[in-house]
């Protein structure tokens, strides 16, 4: 009952709208990445789901212990963890990336370095360039229709780098491969809540581009009774754009955001789970998108059980969002061209 209580709490989301139509069918979650700071938090809220029916834990180090230890909360569903040397949790002597993915219907991927005070999301491009790839080529291989839901950084990089990689696999469906920017979506509604003083229930701010300082775009101007001077509006937009940065300097050394990321990842895992047993859900996500002129863009997309069902179109911005926009753009594309460059060359 605790465990109802707590992640009823949590489905309250204001970045989703969905409509119930069907009751629950087995779903199987893959997070990668799980025993590190988003990936610990994150299998804790997928335990608690009741979308969720299997969960399978892997990372290079700890998941047996993450998975023992989440295995004794009593909800319904089944876990495991998973190394990449055959050790696992259960013990069962097949450990690996292949049992972790085999039959996942969602694979979470919060693997990789995160950042330090000074650094860039683009700075972490030499090490999660790799890792990402390597983990996509494992879908590629044992969960091919899987939906791909990508946290780690540079995301507007690693997503390309993912399509990319399944692309030489021939298994590529764009439908199925998201950069995860639903913590951009977050910090807009509760920032532009506290500015009203509202509950940020009651907001849903669109956030639109990238996942990556100026490559994040909130459309302020589209909520509804919000009000602002011209210095509060590009307070709230820069602040949003920094969000990450604002949680690298409070940390000072320890990492970024992961309790926040790991709820904004569930968050759209969920919504991802519930478009699958056919409810229609819209929420934002960075996206291979004919929407601009950059092959990848985050806007408000419309899932269903296949995936991506419908970019919905990006509508008028008003001149302050369209000075940001123009700004982005060469941002936006060259981190994206980076990403295919790297599998490609
Ligand atoms: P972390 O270092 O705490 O955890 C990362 C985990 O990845 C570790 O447990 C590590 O062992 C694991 N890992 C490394 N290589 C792996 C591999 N080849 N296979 C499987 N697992 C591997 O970092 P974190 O704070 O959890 O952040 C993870 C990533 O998420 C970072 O790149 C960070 O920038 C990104 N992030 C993205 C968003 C977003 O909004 N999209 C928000 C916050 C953080
Ligand atoms: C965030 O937005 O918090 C993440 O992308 C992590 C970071 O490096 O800022």
């Amino acid at each position: 009952r605790l465990a109802t209580k707590a992640i009823s709490a949590v489905a309250r989301t204001p970045s989703s709208r969905g409509f119930s139509t069907t009751s629950a069918v087995d779903a199987k979650v893959a997070v990668l990445g799980a025993a590190g700071g988003i990936g610990q938090p994150l299998s804790l809220l997928c335990k608690l789901s009741p979308e969720v029916t299997e969960l399978s834990c892997y990372d290079i180090v700890g998941t047996p212990g993450v998975a023992a230890d989440l295995s004794h909360i009593p909800t319904k569903s089944s876990i495991t963890g998973s190394l990449p040397s055959p050790v696992s949790w259960p013990p069962r002597g097949n450990g690996g990336l292949a049992e972790t993915l085999t039959g996942a219907d969602v694979v979470v991927i919060p693997a990789g370095v995160p950042r330090k005070p000074g650094m860039t999301r683009d700075d972490l491009f030499n090490t999660n360039a790799g890792i990402v790839k390597t983990l996509v080529e494992g879908c590629a291989e044992y969960c091919p229709d899987a939906m791909i839901a990508i946290i780690s950084n540079p995301v507007n990089s690693t997503v390309p780098i993912a399509a990319e990689v399944l692309k030489k696999a021939g298994k590529y469906n764009p439908n199925k491969v998201f950069g995860v920017t639903t913590l951009d979506v977050c910090r807009a509604n509760t920032f532009v809540a506290n500015h009203m003083g509202v509950d940020p229930k009651d907001v849903d701010v669109t956030v639109v581009g990238g996942h990556a300082g100026i490559t994040i775009l909130p459309l302020f101007s589209r909520v509804n009774g919000a009000k602002f001077t011209d210095e509060e509006l590009e307070k709230i937009t820069v602040r949003t754009q920094f969000g990450g940065d604002e949680v690298v300097a409070a940390k000072a050394g320890a990492g970024s955001a992961t309790l926040s990321m790991a709820y904004a990842g569930y968050i759209f895992t969920e919504n991802l789970l519930k478009a699958i047993r056919g409810e229609d859900i819209v929420q934002c996500a960075f996206v291979e998108s004919n929407l601009t002129d950059a092959p990848y863009f985050a806007s408000p997309v419309k899932f269903g059980k296949d995936g991506v069902k419908e970019i919905l179109p990006l509508g008028e911005l008003s001149a302050y969002e369209k000075k940001w926009f123009d700004k982005m753009m060469p941002e936006l594309k060259n981190q994206i061209k980076k990403g295919v460059d790297f599998v490609n060359n």
